[in-house]
């Protein structure tokens, strides 16, 4: 499938995998929406965008807020047309043990990981489902398969991120719409600086960039035909085979 023309909303797109995903579907004339919190950060990607030739739009939400998601669904539409591809890629990490984590702490991982993309899913479906079409691609990670030690509240959120895909996938498919995940292990970013530091001198050079999660992204929004990919996941060459991470 081209992207050509297709309107892909974009959640976490202020900086990292969410912005190299940006960057990489923008050329290919994917119209864009941009969608984090921090407001100057995804204009300016979007005016990037705009300069070299592209479409992007940014529009500021905060993916907790059902209203926020609703209005961003609402705006989507009426800038962009209807959305074909949505992407839910924003998320938070937390290092810290689950005896140690407050309530506060779990509910904004889970409230951002899990029951964010929950929101945008719902939002963006209906229209997906009028037009039998669409496509959904959830960035997971390792820590929806196996248990990390002080990550406790991570672990669970994006365990809870692969059920939800799976439940959709099964919901989605009769309109033809493709639920796709992609599972990274250590990519080099913001969010997992403090994991980094935790571990002491880790070889950056052995952790993916955001690029690379985002070259596994752009394959899963444009595969077609009979194959399709229900989890993607993506290892560090560095770690050992078949390990997760
Ligand atoms: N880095 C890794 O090692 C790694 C590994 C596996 C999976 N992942 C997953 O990859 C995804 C992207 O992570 P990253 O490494 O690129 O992290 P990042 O550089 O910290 O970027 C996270 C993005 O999510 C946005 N975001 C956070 N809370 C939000 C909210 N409430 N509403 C809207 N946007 C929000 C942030 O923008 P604002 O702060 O401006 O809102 C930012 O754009 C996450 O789902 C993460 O779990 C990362």
């Amino acid at each position: 499938m081209s992207l050509k023309d297709k309107v892909v909303v974009i959640t976490g797109a202020s900086k990292g995998i969410g912005r190299a995903i940006a960057l990489r579907f923008a050329p290919e004339g994917a119209r864009l929406a941009l969608v984090a919190r921090s407001a100057s950060q995804i204009a300016e990607l979007a005016e990037e965008i705009q300069s070299a030739g592209g479409t992007a739009v940014a529009l500021p939400t905060d993916i907790t807020s059902e209203e926020q998601v609703q209005a961003l669904a609402e705006r989507t539409e009426a800038e962009l047309g209807p959305v074909d591809v949505l992407v839910n890629n924003a998320g938070i990490f937390l290092l810290r043990s689950l005896a140690e984590t407050t309530l506060e702490e779990w509910e904004a991982v889970l409230n951002t990981n899990l029951r964010g993309a929950f929101l945008c899913c719902r939002a963006f479906l209906p229209s997906m489902m009028r037009r039998k079409t669409g496509r959904i691609i959830n960035v997971s990670s390792s820590a929806a398969r196996q248990g990390y030690a002080e990550q406790g509240a991570y672990c669970v959120s994006k365990h809870g991120l692969n059920g939800l895909s799976k439940v959709l996938a099964l919901e989605a498919k009769p309109y033809g719409i493709r639920v796709n995940v992609v599972s990274p292990g250590g990519v080099l970013t913001d969010l997992s600086a403090g994991l980094r530091r935790s571990r002491g001198n880790v070889n950056e050079s052995e952790w993916m960039t955001a690029e690379e999660v985002a070259e596994a992204v752009y394959y899963v929004a444009t595969q077609e035909g009979a194959a399709t990919t229900d989890e993607l996941k993506l290892r560090r060459f560095a770690s050992d085979p078949w390990r997760t991470d």
